[in-house]
């Protein structure tokens, strides 16, 4: 453990939430168990986790797709760091779907075997930047900013959960050989969900038919899912005491909100932070490619 204040938790140089901390889980998190029909969704915060979720829970489990069966998200596909319902994961039948914002060199050792899979979702950091500062407004386990302009400096110097962007990605496709592992742009997702889910399941290697496609798209639009309580963290609105303001978690869900919310100095300055890190990165961004 290297430091920790009321609302960041620094384990191994990489920021957790203090409030949703499990200090034994963490230290044991190299040893986790994982299996070869394991799926781990990667994310940094609030780049689509709950949508590939939702997605990939609707892809693997019948009983979701016909709503037979009534799964908050979370436990369909829980957080390996934070095990918030405590759950004894060994005893969770396969296949198990998990989620996580952990940074590559901080997964289970189990995962470089390259055989469980891990589908890692990235969104333009503009866009998560303005969700994120919203997000940590809204829930009082994360720490407010006063503004925009507070919130930014924050996240340029990696001081939130999940550390720095940049560091994130890069970790995670410099380190993409030892991992049996997907990219997928939140973008692309917004732009053709039908081809996104298709993508996926052919990566995680389940037959859907064109009905079932269906079926998955249908559930997993931001229109269905922020009216689902099952998959629009219900639970957090209607708790007063998890809140400081009215809000949703599933707040706008579109591509390119920076745009009514930076000025063109923080744009710019965004942008020059953004060439100096990613110089030489080879993964492609598209963001605008959608925009309307
Ligand atoms: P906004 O705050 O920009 O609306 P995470 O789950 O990683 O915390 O990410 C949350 C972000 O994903 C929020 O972004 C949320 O609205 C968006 N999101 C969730 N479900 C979505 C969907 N079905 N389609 C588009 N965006 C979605």
């Amino acid at each position: 453990m290297d430091s920790t204040d009321k609302y960041l938790f620094k384990f191994k140089g990489f920021y957790f939430s203090t409030s949703y901390l499990d200090h034994e889980l963490l230290e044991n998190l190299d040893d986790f168990e994982v299996r070869d029909d394991d799926v781990f969704i990667v994310t940094y915060p609030k780049s689509g986790t709950i949508w590939t979720q939702q997605i990939l829970s609707l892809i693997y489990f019948e009983n979701h797709r016909n709503r037979t069966e009534s799964i908050n998200v979370n436990i369909r596909a829980p957080y390996i760091e934070y095990n918030l319902q405590k759950t004894d994961f060994s005893k969770r039948p396969s296949p198990r779907i998990f989620c996580t914002h952990l940074p590559y060199h901080l997964v289970p050792k189990g995962l470089k075997n390259k055989k469980a899979k891990i589908i890692y979702i990235y969104r333009n950091p503009k866009d998560i930047l303005i969700s994120y500062y919203h997000f940590s407004n809204w829930v009082t386990a994360f720490e407010p900013s006063e503004n925009i302009e507070c919130f930014m400096e924050k996240f340029l110097n990696g001081k939130v959960v999940g550390s720095l962007w940049f560091d994130h990605i890069r970790g995670w496709y410099e380190h993409r050989h030892d991992f049996n592992i997907l990219f997928m742009m939140y973008e692309e997702m917004k732009k053709d969900l039908r081809i996104s889910v298709r993508k996926i399941s052919r990566f995680v290697e389940k037959e859907l038919s064109e009905e079932d496609i269906d079926t998955i798209v249908k559930q997993a639009t931001f229109e269905t899912m922020k009216t689902d309580p099952l998959v629009n963290h219900k639970a957090i609105s209607e708790n007063e005491a998890a809140t400081r303001t009215e809000g949703k978690f599933l707040r706008k869900g579109t591509i390119g909100d920076w745009k009514t919310h930076l000025t063109v100095e923080q744009n710019e300055r965004f942008d020059r932070i953004f060439k100096s890190r990613m110089k030489d990165f080879p993964l492609k961004f598209i963001w605008d490619m959608n925009e309307n």
